[in-house]
């Protein structure tokens, strides 16, 4: 609880810096980093090839976060719930629990605004936090276009951010929103808004980290590639290959 009412003080004081991890490997190195790490369903696409997140189930989840769990110590972890995981208050209260007691995370994400507040309530009467995800989502998206051109579109957006708010969540994912949308939302609010392709205006960012640093092929405006690890991934494999064909490898030192 200490690590989310963090998250929460930091609204107008400093910006909440968030990623996604999958693995240890990765949680290990981000964490110092950041303020809020994720286990994102995103990886259903990034390292399974899922055309939707539609087909994450909660044991991928787990397991994912399990892994990631050894690698995360300062940031606050929060592990997506899956599609088709929380239709009802009975099955979102049974897996959210699930998905806290095996992995020891900190929180459960959900999508959706008016439809899921009375599943949140739940969650959070259950000594359970919660973040929101509003904008675009993934889990019943039909198509991938930006959020909040349209105004009836933005009035729902704006007023699901008010519902989610009123039932307590601690912050709320704001994905693919055109910026004045976000910076409403945001000044609105008394809670964090995480914008990803949601404009600088939110309280904090988030990127999965697979895309950031070039390991995942995708070419969405609202990525920055901080990095080429495809290159030096590439790089390394060559220099190993040429050593094995010519024999330098192992040498003495890496032999007993
Ligand atoms: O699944 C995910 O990685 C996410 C982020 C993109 C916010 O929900």
């Amino acid at each position: 609880m200490k690590k989310v009412l963090k998250i929460k003080s930091q609204k107008n004081k400093s910006k909440i810096v968030c990623l996604t991890a999958y693995s240890k490997n990765i949680a290990s190195i981000i964490d110092k980093h950041c303020d809020l790490i994720l286990v994102g369903d995103s990886l259903g696409s990034v390292l399974y090839n899922f055309s939707s997140t539609k087909k994450v189930t909660l044991d991928m989840m787990i397991e994912h976060s399990k892994s990631v769990r050894m690698g995360v110590k300062k940031s606050l972890m929060v592990v997506d719930m899956p599609y088709n995981t929380y239709r009802n208050p009975k099955e979102a209260l049974s897996n959210a629990k699930k998905i806290i007691s095996q992995t020891k995370c900190d929180a459960v994400k959900l999508e959706g605004g008016k439809k899921v507040c009375q599943i949140i309530k739940t969650l959070i009467k259950n000594k359970i936090p919660v973040m929101g995800h509003l904008g675009l989502l993934p889990q019943s998206a039909t198509n991938f276009k930006f959020k909040g051109k349209k105004i009836t579109e933005r009035k729902i957006i704006l007023r699901d951010s008010k519902l989610l708010e009123e039932v307590g969540v601690f912050s709320i994912v704001l994905e693919c929103i055109e910026s004045s949308l976000a910076k409403e939302i945001t000044k609105t609010l008394k809670i964090p808004t995480i914008g990803i392709g949601a404009s600088v205006h939110c309280d904090g960012q988030v990127l999965v980290t697979d895309d950031l640093i070039g390991l995942n092929k995708i070419s969405a405006r609202f990525v920055k590639k901080y990095s080429n690890i495809e290159k030096q991934i590439n790089d390394a494999t060559l220099r190993y290959k040429k050593d094995v064909l010519k024999n330098k490898f192992p040498t003495k030192k890496y032999s007993y």
